[in-house]
């Protein structure tokens, strides 16, 4: 791991973020999504960023199963790795939201720590963590890519939930769980983050 850079010197841009989050009328800053494998992470990103758009803001998704394609694809998911990924999709999102977007992050992030340091990376407000409180069994159940079996049957070693942690948030801004048995719809989900959002016009 390496420090502080040396030889390597900060400088401040013409256009701050005020003047850029005026132009657009909205304020930046990340909804960190975190939840077992199979928990609606990609589900409730989907249905934020096209809620937010229908109102007229500017959101972006940073999906783990996707930066894994391309900004990580040289990581895998031992504990080392899991904290890069999240260290560098925290540091991205952190870019998104200066440059004045919502910037929604949806990762397994199953390590409080790493999650932590992504919010200390953000000012106090503008880092929602968002935990979707949803049963290991039900996710298993759904089971949409097959993977649970495979690691029920030692085909993936290290697989969350099964033989690998998830630690819940302590202190999330916004839990998503079912009720009286039933999960909340995509639809649902997305109004409650984005009432708590108070994005308007
Ligand atoms: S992490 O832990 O935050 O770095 O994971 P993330 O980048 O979100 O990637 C999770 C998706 O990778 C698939 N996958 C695994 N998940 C957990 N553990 C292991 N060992 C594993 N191997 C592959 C899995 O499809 C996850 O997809 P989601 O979208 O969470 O269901």
């Amino acid at each position: 791991a390496m420090g502080n850079p040396t030889n390597v010197f900060w400088h401040e841009c013409a256009v701050g973020k005020a003047e850029r989050q005026n132009l657009i009328n909205q304020q930046g800053c990340v909804v960190w999504i975190t939840g077992l494998s199979g928990s609606g992470k990609s589900t409730l990103a989907c249905s934020l960023n096209r809620e937010l758009h229908s109102m007229g803001k500017l959101s972006y998704v940073l999906d783990g199963d996707n930066v894994r394609h391309g900004l990580n694809k040289n990581l895998g998911f031992s504990p080392e790795d899991r904290t890069e990924n999240i260290r560098r999709v925290g540091e991205v999102a952190k870019l998104f939201a200066d440059a004045g977007l919502i910037c929604i992050a949806s990762l397994i992030s199953p390590y409080r720590k790493d999650r932590d340091a992504c919010r200390a990376m953000l000012t106090d407000k503008s880092f929602i963590e968002v935990f979707m409180n949803m049963p290991l069994e039900l996710c298993e159940g759904r089971d949409s890519k097959g993977l649970y079996k495979l690691a029920r049957a030692g085909k993936i070693k290290g697989f969350t939930g099964i033989d690998d942690p998830y630690e819940p948030p302590l202190n999330c801004e916004i839990k998503i769980e079912q009720k009286n048995g039933v999960c909340p719809t995509p639809c649902d989900m997305a109004v409650q983050v984005v009432s708590y959002l108070d994005v308007n016009g």
